[in-house]
Parts: structure tokens; C-alpha cells; sequence
């Protein structure tokens, strides 16, 4: 799995993401007026911390998978995402809200009207 998401961030953005931090997140700031697709900026973060449960078939109880383009915005699109992972009391993942940066980037993803690529 890691080895993907550093060739996605290869291929996608030119850069190489530090994939070695837990919470699996590019460190790099996304400059006003980025466009982020799924695939250079959604897919990695996703991968790292949703996949635990939230894989094909899910695991700990997880009610939907994540694993593909169409799962992911089907996601979006049918269940309160963008809450849940800005969610204090009851944060996804449920360990702990993930960095501010991966959460403007699905944030600014969704804005942007969920674009592949
Ligand atoms: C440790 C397991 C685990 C991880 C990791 C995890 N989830 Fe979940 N998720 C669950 C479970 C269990 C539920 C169903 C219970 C609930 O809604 O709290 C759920 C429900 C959800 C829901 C539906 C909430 C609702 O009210 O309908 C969304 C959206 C969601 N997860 C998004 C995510 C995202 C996005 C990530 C990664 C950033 C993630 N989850 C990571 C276990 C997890």
C-alpha cells in the first residue's frame, strides 16, 4: 500500500510525499487555487487512515467501504464525511481527528466538486 500512494504522489504531483509519519499525511502546503483530484491528493489519505475499517470488506464495524474513486464519492454523497472527520466529540478516524492540512484537502476536494484527476 505504501508503495502506491508514493507512486501516485510521484506520478500526480512531482513531489515525493513523506509517507513514513502515522498519520500518513503529504506535509506539503497545497497553494491557493491548487486543484486537488482524488487521485494526487484524496486517495493517500484515505488509504492511511480510513482503511483500518474502512477497506473491502470492512473491518471494526465500519458501515461502508472506501476503497475505490466511486466508493469514496459515493461516501461524500450519501453520509455527513466532511462533519465526521471535523468532529471533536466523535472524530473519523475514531482515534483522533487527522492533521488540519488533510482535512482542508477533503474539504477543498469536495468544494472542488470530487474530481479524479
Ligand atoms: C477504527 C476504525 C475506523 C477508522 C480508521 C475510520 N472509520 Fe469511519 N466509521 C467507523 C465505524 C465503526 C463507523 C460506524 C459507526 C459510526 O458512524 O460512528 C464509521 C462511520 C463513518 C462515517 C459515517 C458517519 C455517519 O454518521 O453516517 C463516515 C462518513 C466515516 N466513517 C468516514 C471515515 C473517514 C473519512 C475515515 C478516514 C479519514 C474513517 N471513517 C476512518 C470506523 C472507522
Amino acid at each position: 500500500m505504501k508503495k502506491l500512494y508514493i507512486l501516485l504522489g510521484l506520478v500526480s504531483t512531482g513531489l515525493l510525499y513523506n509517507c513514513s509519519s502515522d498519520s500518513g499525511s503529504p506535509e506539503e502546503e497545497e497553494p491557493i487555487g491548487t486543484v486537488i483530484t482524488y487521485n494526487a491528493n484524496i486517495k493517500s489519505i484515505i488509504t492511511a487512515n480510513c482503511y483500518p475499517c474502512h477497506n473491502n470488506p470492512t473491518t471494526n464495524a465500519a458501515p461502508f467501504s472506501m476503497t475505490t474513486f466511486a466508493e469514496t464519492v459515493n461516501a461524500v454523497n450519501t453520509r455527513p464525511l466532511r462533519a465526521a472527520i471535523n468532529d471533536p466529540i466523535n472524530p473519523m478516524p475514531e482515534a483522533g481527528l487527522m492533521s488540519q492540512q488533510n482535512r482542508d484537502l477533503i474539504g477543498k476536494w469536495i468544494d472542488q466538486g470530487l474530481k479524479e484527476k
